[in-house]
């Protein structure tokens, strides 16, 4: 007999024999009855929560008229989920990711007013803590691939320079991988830096144009792309996490104009606001000044951070 059940009934339930009418399941009343039993839940944000996941799950359940064969399938996906997942291996938030559910948590807590960066999703390879790097490194060792200067600005809602905002980078590689996923790299090239933005607020760094790359397909979200005919895909871009004292830090990418997939991305982060192109520049006097083989390509990130308003968040 499981715990939660006195003396054959549920807690709660109606004298034996009573009819009580709406507290036995049935299809038309699940919703009732399950919501019911969260009723007394003291953390009001908690029942609203569960309130509203048993409206949702059951009103899904009955729209595709759920089967038994298909529920045990989606439990055996679940449980495979949550196999595949390690210390270094996130399938759940990978799956979250391919069902734009991160991108849709993202966008309500960050709504766009035209000015802040917009963010977008964080991703699996951020996994190893980015050196710190002096304005102007390159993070790109020997890497091949088109060089690239990244030229930027962190400033607040009223264009104040931000000075010493911390700006973490990382990015794939001209082939689409990243470091993590070549282990013949060595850690001190693998496309990764924590820069600090200048008195000015401005931050410069070196580097090589990325491609577009596979998210990972070897587990389960692997299998539900492929048993729904999608493409696995992600356009190039690079990933910059900037944060400062005071402000609400921002976990957002440049997508490089004119990749493919731009317009398919398979975890839905691409913010037309977050499309650059990346300019080719023929000028060896100024590749010699910044320390790029000319010709290079060069982009500029104006970051807009707004303050930090926890009960703003709360309130959200
Ligand atoms: C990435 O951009 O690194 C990424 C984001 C979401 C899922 C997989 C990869
Ligand atoms: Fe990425």
């Amino acid at each position: 007999m499981h715990d939660h059940v006195v003396d054959g009934r549920r807690p709660g339930a109606g004298a034996p024999g009573a009819s009580g009418g709406g507290e036995l399941f049935s299809e038309a009343r699940s919703v009732e009855v399950v919501a019911a039993s969260f009723a007394a839940t003291p953390d009001a944000r908690l029942r609203h929560v569960m309130t509203s996941l048993v409206e949702h799950l059951h009103g899904f359940v009955k729209d595709v008229r759920l089967t038994r064969a298909e529920w045990a399938t989606a439990i055996r996906f679940l449980t495979e989920t949550g196999h595949m997942c390690s210390d270094t291996r996130q399938e759940f938030i990978l799956l979250s990711d391919v069902l734009g559910i991160s991108m849709l948590v993202e966008t309500l807590a960050t709504p766009s007013d035209g000015v802040l960066t917009e963010s977008t999703v964080e991703g699996p390879f951020h996994m190893v803590d980015s050196p710190g790097r002096e304005l102007g490194a390159c993070i790109s060792g020997p890497a091949d691939g088109d060089p690239c200067l990244v030229l930027g600005t962190v400033t607040d809602l009223d264009g104040r320079a931000v000075p010493g905002a911390g700006v973490d980078v990382w990015q794939a590689d001209a082939h689409g991988y990243y470091d993590v996923q070549r282990p013949d790299v060595d850690p001190e090239d693998n496309l990764r830096g924590l820069f600090s933005t200048d008195g000015g607020g401005r931050f410069w760094f070196r580097t090589v144009v990325p491609r577009y790359y596979p998210i990972p397909s070897d587990g389960t979200v692997g299998e539900l792309l492929r048993a729904t005919s999608r493409h696995p895909n992600r356009p190039a871009h690079i990933h910059f996490e900037i944060s400062a004292p005071g402000m609400r830090t921002v976990t957002t990418h440049l997508f490089v104009d004119g990749t493919p997939y731009l317009d398919s991305d398979a975890v839905f982060g691409v913010k037309e606001s977050l499309v650059r192109e990346f300019t080719t520049v023929d000028d060896p006097v100024r590749a010699a000044e910044v320390g790029l083989p000319n010709p290079f390509r060069t982009v500029e990130f104006a970051v807009v951070l707004d303050r930090h308003d926890p009960i703003g968040e709360r309130a959200r």
